[in-house]
C-alpha cells in the first residue's frame, strides 16, 4: 500500500500520479470468494483527483450513450428510465449493480420500483463499475452505489479507457473529513465529479486477478509455476491488453 501522498521513484523520471489499491475486495480475498483484484492506475501528474479515503457516490453506464443520460442527482428510479429510454428498451431489461449495504436500500428500491432488475455484490465496485462497459457478457447495464473514493478514482480511470459516464461526489459529512479534504486540496465539498475530473490525461490502468472472477482468473499456485492473469486498459488509445503470466522461481533451477 501507498499512503496518500506517499512520493517514490527515482525523481529523475517524468512525474506521475498513482493510485494503488494492492488489495480490492480484502474480504472476498480472505473467504476465497470471487472477484478480488489488485488493481493500480497511472497518469501525469496532477490527472488522478487526490481521493481522502472517505466515501463517495457513484453512478457509471457503458458506452455508447449521449452524454448526461444519468445523473447523481436524479433518482434511482428516474436514472433507469433514462437510461432504457436511451439504450430503446423497457425498464425491465436494465440490470443495475449495486452494493449490498443497508445504505442502499432507497437505492434497491427505486430501482426496483422502475421496474429493473437489481444484482447486488458483496464488495469489490471498481470491477462493478469496469461491468457496466461489458455489458454483452456481464449483463450489467448501470452502477449506482456509495463505495470507496480511491476505489472511484481507479474505476474512472478504467472507464475513460473501455468509453462510458461515470459521476463520483465525495462524502465529506463531518467538519474533520471537509478539513482533511481541503488539505488535500479539495475547495468545494459538494463537487460532483466528472469522469474526466476523477481522472484525466493519459491514464494507464492495470487490474491482475487474485481470486477468480468475472473480470479475471484468479492467481493460480502451481508445484514449480505461480500463473496470473492481467488486464492492461490504457486512454489514449482504448487498448486492452491481457497477460497470462507465469511466474518461477528462478533459484529453484
Ligand atoms: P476493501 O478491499 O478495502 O475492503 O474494499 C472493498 C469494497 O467493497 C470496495 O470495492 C468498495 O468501494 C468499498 O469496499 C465499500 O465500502 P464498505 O465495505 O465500507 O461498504
Amino acid at each position: 500500500m501507498l499512503f496518500i501522498g506517499e512520493r517514490l521513484g527515482t525523481r529523475t523520471g517524468p512525474r506521475v500520479d498513482i493510485a494503488v489499491d494492492p488489495l480490492e475486495g480484502t474480504t472476498l480475498c480472505a473467504k476465497d470468494m470471487p472477484g478480488s483484484i489488485a488493481v493500480m492506475a497511472m497518469a501525469q501528474a496532477g490527472s488522478l483527483l487526490n481521493a481522502p479515503d472517505v466515501y463517495m457516490d457513484k453512478i457509471a453506464i457503458g458506452p455508447g450513450y449521449a452524454p448526461g443520460v444519468v445523473d447523481l442527482d436524479m433518482s434511482a428510479e428516474d436514472n433507469v428510465r433514462a437510461l432504457a429510454k436511451a439504450k430503446g428498451v423497457k425498464p425491465g431489461e436494465i440490470t443495475v449493480l449495486v452494493l449490498d449495504r443497508p445504505r442502499h436500500e432507497n437505492i434497491i428500491a427505486g430501482v426496483r420500483r422502475a421496474g429493473a432488475s437489481v444484482r447486488l455484490i458483496t464488495d469489490g465496485d471498481v470491477a462493478g463499475v469496469i461491468f457496466t462497459a461489458q455489458t454483452a457478457q456481464t449483463g450489467v447495464d448501470m452502477y449506482i452505489g456509495t463505495g470507496g473514493a480511491p476505489e472511484g478514482v481507479l474505476a474512472a480511470g478504467a472507464l475513460r479507457c473501455v468509453g462510458g459516464q461515470m459521476q463520483g461526489r465525495l462524502l465529506l459529512d463531518t467538519e474533520a473529513k471537509r478539513e482533511r479534504a481541503l488539505k488535500m486540496g479539495i475547495k468545494d465539498p459538494t463537487k460532483k465529479y466528472d469522469m474526466r475530473e476523477l481522472a484525466s490525461g493519459d491514464v494507464i490502468v492495470c487490474a491482475t486477478g487474485v481470486t477468480d472472477g468475472a473480470l479475471l482468473k484468479g492467481v493460480r499456485f502451481g508445484k514449480d509455476v505461480i500463473e496470473t492473469e492481467t488486464v492492461i486498459y490504457r486512454s489514449v488509445t482504448g487498448t486492452v491488453r491481457r497477460i497470462q503470466a507465469e511466474h518461477r522461481e528462478m533459484s529453484k533451477f
